[in-house]
């Protein structure tokens, strides 16, 4: 029976749209994943979204929709996200769910019942971005040690969960496992800045916003959006289902990959709930680092410097924005993020390297053997040489996965193929070409070459998905593509026809933006006080409101200025009932030359401000009288 390998993504949040720092996660667990399938192990791999919380709840009513259609909404984007990225993941789990909040529930009811969870009241800080709890001493100049926003009083009654009881044994465990935490460091981390120094009991649930999943025993409190979602690893299995016999196959995860923020929750809160349910604790959590830009500020949308990754893959491919994501950055540390390092990595890498080797030698196989792989008799000191940065980069790759390095294993990858381009400078088929008495040699050479790139072909299916089949098809092979294949050398058969296609990669000139001038949004020119004076604003009451017949956008106001009544047309329709806005006292420009919209006269315009689906009429209180001038 197979082996079976449990890997995981944390569950994003679907509270905007997902960037090229969440890909990041996603495209390295998929890249192990893959490995792993190709290793031959019954893989599962998981990922989802993480519905509920604060924030979430928040953005939803900034939307002006209900929460579930705003995660509705986003989660399409998603899963057309993975699905762009050739994301291989078995199952995706929405923590809104039935599957999931059932479980939780029960989950809840049990640690409370066996006394885990016991209820009093919170005070303290809250950061809702980071939907984390935060102590006083924890806090970084008052704000949040995680992401440097302001933090939010909070004060409500709250059940809590003793992770202090459980303290000794998380000590003991890392103690233990010495590989549960990786890398090292954030393993050092965790134990002194957040165990060691005593760990209190957290508060998991709320009650002053209610997009949560409800304890079922005290509905007015929503389960804390953490503990809902770290379950999210077992109740995609089917813990506590009907039929549990994925989590009987796949639990213990043996990869829990989240980024290094996160680490926090998956190596304290997590383990604690497992111990509490008396469940077998996962392998490993991986913290991976960040993509920043600008010399360390983590991409994000908030940050306002967003770029749909969609628009990164049409313009350079899918497989060279993973191969990037994947080679730049040493897998666990902070790596730099810009179009012109992805751009460079493009060029070199893969349109020069790999590409060239593909495209010279088929030419030369097609110029040389009129297309046909000729059989290998000779076996210099060059080929040996080839042989042998083949065999070991091979073993590097699988050592360099098992460590979870990946760059380093596709730059074990590359070694080859640059190994390979030497080799024919090394070689000069093109003089060989020329002397009938070095036939065999050419020979060796375009086979070498050849079988090199099937063995290449094969070392990268785990990162890159669209590359091996477009060699494959140019190589001619339909067969010994499998992992272990990669390990033995002269599996190609000779005879095999091979055929010249477009370029693997096509080099990009990368062009950089110039430099935009600071625009703040909307500013217009500056003005004197004097051209001010000249715009008349002046407070009027609105006497009589109706919709402009045939347009959908104006209403016909008649508003009292003391003195004078005056016609306005006013583009509010779609933002008021005309009834609600009698009576109202409003700011108009009193001044503005008279005109006809949609044939009614109009003179003056009502201020308004907003965008989007919200605009208001500017409302004065109804002290200030008819006619006021507005200074
Ligand atoms: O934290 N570079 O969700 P999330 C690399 N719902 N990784 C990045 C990144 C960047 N610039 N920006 C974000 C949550 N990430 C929770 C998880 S798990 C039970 C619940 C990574 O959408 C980040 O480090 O805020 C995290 O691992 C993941 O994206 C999800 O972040
Ligand atoms: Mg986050």
């Amino acid at each position: 029976m197979k082996e079976k390998y449990y890997i995981t993504t944390p569950i994003y949040y679907p509270s905007g749209n997902l960037h090229i720092g969440h890909c990041y996660c996603t495209v390295a667990a998929d890249a192990i994943a893959r490995y792993k399938r190709l290793k031959g192990y019954d893989v599962m791999f998981l990922t989802g979204t993480d519905e509920h919380g604060q924030k979430i709840q928040d953005k939803a009513e900034a939307a002006g929709v209900t929460p579930q259609k705003y995660v509705d909404d986003i989660v399409v984007g998603i899963k057309q996200l993975w699905k762009d990225l050739d994301i291989s993941n078995d199952d995706f789990i929405r923590t809104t769910e039935e599957r999931h909040t059932k479980v939780v529930q029960k989950i809840f009811r049990k640690l409370y019942e066996q006394g885990d969870i016991y209820k009093g009241e919170y005070e303290g800080k809250y950061c809702t971005p980071c939907e984390s709890f935060w102590t006083d001493t924890q806090l970084v100049d008052g704000k949040c040690p995680d992401c440097g926003r302001e933090v939010k009083v909070v004060k409500e009654e709250s059940y809590f969960f003793k992770l202090s009881k459980y303290q000794d044994r998380l000590i003991k465990f890392l103690e233990e496992h010495p590989d549960f935490i990786q890398p090292e460091s954030r393993k050092n981390e965790m134990i002194n800045n957040f165990i060691k120094p005593g760990l209190e009991d957290l508060c998991v649930s709320r009650t002053t916003f209610d997009w949560g999943i409800p304890v079922d025993f005290d509905p007015k409190h929503v389960v804390y959006v953490w503990l809902d979602a770290l379950t999210n690893y077992i109740t995609a299995l089917g813990y506590l289902s009907d039929d549990d016999s994925k989590y009987q196959k796949y639990w213990p995860a043996d990869l829990h990959l989240v980024g290094k923020e996160i680490v926090r929750f998956h190596t304290i809160i997590w383990p604690i709930m497992l111990m509490a349910l008396d469940l077998p604790l996962p392998k490993q959590v991986f913290g991976h680092g960040w993509l920043v830009i600008n010399g360390g500020q983590k991409i994000g949308k908030s940050f306002g410097n967003y770029v749909p990754p969609q628009e990164y893959i049409e313009k350079y491919s899918l497989d060279a924005v993973r191969y990037f994501l994947l080679r730049e950055v040493a897998f666990g540390s902070d790596g730099n993020f810009t179009e012109e390092l992805l751009v460079n990595r493009l060029n070199a890498d893969l349109a020069n390297n790999l590409g060239n080797l593909l495209s010279r030698t088929v030419a030369m196989i097609e110029k040389y053997f009129g297309g046909v792989v000729p059989e290998a008799s000779y076996e210099g000191e060059y080929e040996k040489s080839l042989k042998e940065t083949i065999k070991n980069s091979v073993a590097d790759v699988e050592r360099y996965m098992d460590k979870l390095e990946i760059s380093k294993a596709l730059e074990s990858i590359w070694n080859i193929v640059s190994r390979a381009n030497k080799y024919i400078d090394e070689t000069t088929p093109w003089i060989l070409a020329k002397d009938e008495s070095r036939v065999e040699e050419l020979k060796s050479v375009m086979y070498y070459l050849a079988e090199t790139l099937r063995i290449v072909s094969v070392l990268i299916r785990p990162f890159l998905t669209r590359t091996p089949e477009k060699m494959w098809e140019q190589l001619g092979i339909a067969t010994h593509t499998e992992w272990e294949d990669a390990k033995v050398f002269g599996l190609l058969e000779p005879e095999t026809k091979v055929k010249k296609g477009a370029n693997l990669f096509e080099r990009v000139e990368f062009v950089p933006e110039e430099p935009k001038e600071e625009v703040v949004e909307n500013q217009k020119e500056e003005i004197t006080i004097d051209y001010l004076e000249k715009i008349s604003l002046k407070v009027a009451k609105v006497l009589e409101a109706e919709k402009v017949d045939g347009s959908d956008k104006l209403l016909k106001l008649k508003v009292s200025l003391g003195t004078e009544e005056r016609q306005i047309v006013a583009g509010l329709q779609k933002y008021y009932q005309p009834e609600e806005l009698v009576g109202k006292k409003v700011v108009v420009v009193a001044n503005l030359k008279k005109a006809k919209l949609k044939g009614i006269e109009s003179q003056g315009m009502v201020l308004a401000a907003g965008e989007g689906d919200v605009v208001r009429a500017l409302v004065v209180d109804d002290t200030v009288p008819e006619g006021a001038n507005v200074n």
